[in-house]
């Protein structure tokens, strides 16, 4: 019969803070070694990315960390929403037997003067629309990398350009870590789930669901033979149009390899949006075909 470990049910994570303490964790634990890098607020996205990560790595380490610099907002750093005792709990029962939780002195100690920008992948969509952001992300993944010299990591296709970003990174680098990409997780209405979902009033959480519905139109345009790139942003548009809650910052069909816009559909796109609802931003994506 298998444990309670092995079915990876109420494990309580090895808590570390500092960067010395990790490398110790890991020097004695079995290989291969999964990290899954997070800012926290853990749901179920999060859980499919550690349970993952469980499956096919013998050690699994959850890094909780709100970034400071990637974020390009103060108010969204400072409302960041932080639950340290339900990610541990959240972190146990999907699996993580670490949970590197570092101050940000530890994260980013005194003296610290290294960035890594990623060039053309980082710049369209978020990286237009949150300035530094993908430099923020790179800079703390591969301060992680380099900790946990893990051989796979794991990101989450919500986050499509940043999947992109980081593969590249590593690439470039010649960082030895396997970038791995996993699904993205619903809920039941078809809003991808976001640690900042928890910051929409009712209203906003029940007009969120419009995202969803504009790229699932767009899908739908597609499939009934709709090739223009225009065509497929337009009818996104339309629908978050419908919605006096939704503000569009952006909306894309692009190449999924280098995220340059489309003038026509001829191979696979991505199709994406970050919409407003008051204060608080969501994105999602759809792959065609
Ligand atoms: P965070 O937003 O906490 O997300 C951590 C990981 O979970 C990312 O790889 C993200 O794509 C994935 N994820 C979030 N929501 C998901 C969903 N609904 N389904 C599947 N995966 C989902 O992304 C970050 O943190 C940070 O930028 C980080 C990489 C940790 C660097 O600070």
């Amino acid at each position: 019969m298998a444990s309670s470990a092995e079915l990876g049910a109420d494990r309580v994570p090895r808590v570390v803070r500092t960067r010395a303490d990790l490398r110790d964790a890991l020097a004695s634990s079995p290989r291969p070694v999964g990290l899954v890098p997070t800012m926290g607020a853990l749901h179920q996205g999060h859980a499919s990315l550690i349970s993952r990560a469980r499956a096919e790595n013998a050690t699994v380490v959850v890094s909780i960390f709100v970034n400071p610099r990637q974020f390009n907002e103060a108010a969204d750093f400072a409302g960041y929403p932080r639950d340290e005792a339900a990610d541990l709990a959240a972190a146990g029962a999907a699996g993580a037997d670490v949970a590197f939780i570092p101050p940000v002195e530890e994260m980013y100690p005194a003296g610290f003067q290294t960035s890594v920008r990623v060039g053309a992948l980082a710049e369209p969509l978020e990286g237009a629309a949150r300035p530094g952001h993908f430099e923020g992300v790179t800079t703390v993944v591969a301060v992680l990398f380099g900790l946990a010299g893990a051989e796979r990591a794991y990101f989450g296709q919500k986050d499509a350009q940043q999947l992109l970003v980081v593969r590249r990174m590593a690439a470039d680098l010649a960082i030895p870590t396997e970038v791995v990409a996993c699904p993205i997780v619903r809920e039941a209405d078809g809003l991808a789930m976001s640690s900042r979902n928890a910051l929409l009033s009712p209203g906003q959480r029940a007009a969120a669901p419009v995202v969803r519905r504009a790229l699932l139109a767009a899908r739908e345009a597609f499939d009934d033979g709709e090739r223009g790139g225009e065509a497929l942003r337009d009818r996104m548009r339309g629908v978050l149009a419908g919605e006096p809650l939704a503000v569009p910052e952006y909306v894309s069909c692009a190449d999924p390899a280098t995220l340059a816009e489309l003038g026509r559909v001829e191979g696979p796109a991505l199709l994406s949006m970050a919409v407003r609802l008051g204060s608080v931003r969501l994105i999602d994506n759809e792959l065609l075909p």
